[in-house]
């Protein structure tokens, strides 16, 4: 056979995978191959491969007679959008995608190669783990995708896909990843697989309730996205980038919009309830203040009382935070400070400018909060948005009470614009909290408790409960009419489209884990 026969034989060959009756088998499971998927993924016609004729060299338990071209994982560089994206993915067909050596060696090229060219990375996860036949190598394969996934954070968005199994500790490199998306009935992530937590702790547990989606997107928030099917993940992995600069010296990409940027928007004028204890839905806002109505939501199903995603503002992308006052009336709490506060690092380490409304009564009280260590987890949400030098611009609808009123992007931790709708209450605490509190003794003494109480509120409300004490104070630089909060908003980010802020010079601070 000539030397170019064999070259088409073996490139043919690692095209082919692990064969019919495994492809029969991926098929039926409902899941693309790993090579469709990239036609998904990518622009037609720009996926260069690299590492096709890669072949794992172990030769035990007889492994010397199975050997593949490509050895199970995909590997090269592409275009979304017309820019330049690095790609791997896992070919259950071939070892069931589990790592080898080799493999892993071909990862890791690409991840160096995706640093030192500053292109996003996006790992497509479906893999059995650490090739089992090869032991410790495998393990090693892992521990350097671990560190050039460390190495990569901040630098260049990362994006893991789990579109199969992702068990051990092969669950942390996506973890690592500043986006993970799931695929609704094939995928699965966990530590520990339900047989071992059987035998150690006795818990009776399937797959898809340890592990699943749904587990992942809704209860643990290791899962940012949600997806039905291979495809839809795809495409929705296509979308998130369109938000993204390629690298943190990069700019993200501008999307035109006949949108005009200074659109009243009249509905925001009645939309928020007169009664301060009424919900509404605060994605009903960001609708219809970002372009076009359009706003990817990221996390969406997990802390449902903040809401953190994309839009473009004059045709720019911003990071939007948001309280939800129609879940847990907007408290925070643990998870939702989590989620928040690891949505606007990632916004400031690529220079995404954060956008936050704010209609937040405090913190949830209760054992569960205080036990979980909300003090911890809160002080991360305070810590990223005081870090944070992207352009800040923060607007208070309705409440911003307490402790949460400092955290969620207030002037102090040098947000650049504060706006407050005429509708804002900024004080210490709820007018009812806080008569009970200061008025305590005459409540107690006072022959008609409740009239006391009632004339003592609405004298705190007339008092605090509005913008005009915070905006005297210069901790608001103004106060809008909720139809004009596009055009303001946007006025504002053309200000600091040019801003420069720094930190002191440090390795790194100690952001409260
Ligand atoms: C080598 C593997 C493999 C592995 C699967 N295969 N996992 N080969 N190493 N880890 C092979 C199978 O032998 C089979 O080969 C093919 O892939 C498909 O596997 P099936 O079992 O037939 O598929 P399915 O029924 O869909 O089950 C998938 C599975 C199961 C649930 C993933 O294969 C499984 O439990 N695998 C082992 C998982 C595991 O324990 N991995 C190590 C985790 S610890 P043939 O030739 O028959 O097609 C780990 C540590 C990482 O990963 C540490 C990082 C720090």
């Amino acid at each position: 056979m000539s030397k170019l026969e064999e070259l088409k034989r073996r490139k043919q060959a690692a095209e082919d995978g692990g064969g019919a009756d495994r492809t029969r088998k991926q098929r039926e499971a409902g899941k693309l191959l790993a090579r469709e998927r990239l036609d998904v993924l990518l622009d037609p016609g720009t996926f260069v491969e690299t590492g096709k004729l890669v072949r794992h060299q172990c030769r035990d338990f007889g492994m010397d007679a199975q050997v593949v071209d490509g050895d199970g994982v995909i590997t090269g560089y592409g275009a979304i959008d017309g820019r330049t994206v690095y790609v791997f993915a896992q070919d259950f067909t071939v070892f069931g995608g589990s790592l080898s050596a080799a493999n892993a060696r071909k990862i890791c090229q690409l991840m160096d190669l995706a640093l030192k060219s500053g292109a996003p990375i996006i790992g497509l996860n479906d893999s059995g783990g650490a090739r089992i036949q090869e032991g410790v190598l495998s393990l090693g394969g892992y521990a350097d995708i671990f560190l050039r996934n460390t190495l990569a954070s901040g630098v260049v968005p990362q994006i893991s896909a789990i579109m199969g199994p992702c068990a051990g500790g092969a669950v942390y490199s996506p973890a690592i990843t500043d986006f993970v998306f799931m695929v609704d009935n094939t995928s699965y992530m966990f530590v520990t697989g339900p047989d071992v937590i059987k035998t150690v702790t006795h818990e009776d547990v399937s797959k898809e309730t340890l592990g699943g989606p749904m587990t992942h997107n809704s209860v643990s928030g290791v899962g940012h996205f949600l997806e039905a099917t291979d495809e839809d993940c795809l495409l929705r992995i296509r979308a998130l980038l369109s938000y993204l600069p390629s690298n943190n010296q990069d700019e993200a990409p501008r999307r035109p919009t006949t949108d005009p940027w200074d659109r009243e928007v009249m509905e925001l004028d009645t939309l928020v309830p007169e009664d301060p204890s009424q919900p509404y839905d605060i994605k009903r806002v960001i609708r219809a203040v970002v372009d076009d109505g359009e706003f990817l939501e990221v996390h969406a199903h997990f802390a449902g009382n903040i809401v953190v995603g994309f839009a473009h503002l004059d045709g720019k992308p911003v990071g939007i935070v948001a309280n939800q006052p129609a879940v847990l009336a907007g408290c925070l709490d643990i998870n939702s400070s989590v989620k928040a506060a690891r949505f606007v690092r990632f916004c400031d380490a690529f220079h995404i400018p954060i956008v936050t409304f704010v209609d937040v009564p405090g913190f949830l009280p209760g054992t569960d909060q205080e036990f979980g260590g909300i003090i911890r987890h809160g002080a991360k949400l305070l810590y990223a948005y005081a870090e944070a030098v992207v352009p800040k611009i923060t607007l208070i609808t309705r409440k911003a009470y307490g402790g949460a009123y400092c955290v969620m992007g207030s002037k102090q931790v040098r947000t650049d614009i504060n706006l407050a709708w005429p509708s804002a209450e900024i004080a210490v605490m709820g007018p009812e909290g806080a008569v009970n509190i200061i008025y305590r003794r005459e409540l107690q003494d006072a022959e008609d408790a409740a009239t006391v109480r009632a004339a003592k509120t609405s004298e705190f409300r007339e008092r605090f409960a509005n913008p005009f004490v915070a905006a005297e104070h210069g901790f608001l630089d103004d106060v809008i009419e909720p139809r004009h909060t596009r055009r303001d908003i946007v006025r504002a980010l053309r200000a600091l489209q040019n801003k420069a802020d720094h930190t002191p010079p440090k390795r790194h601070g100690n952001i409260p884990l």
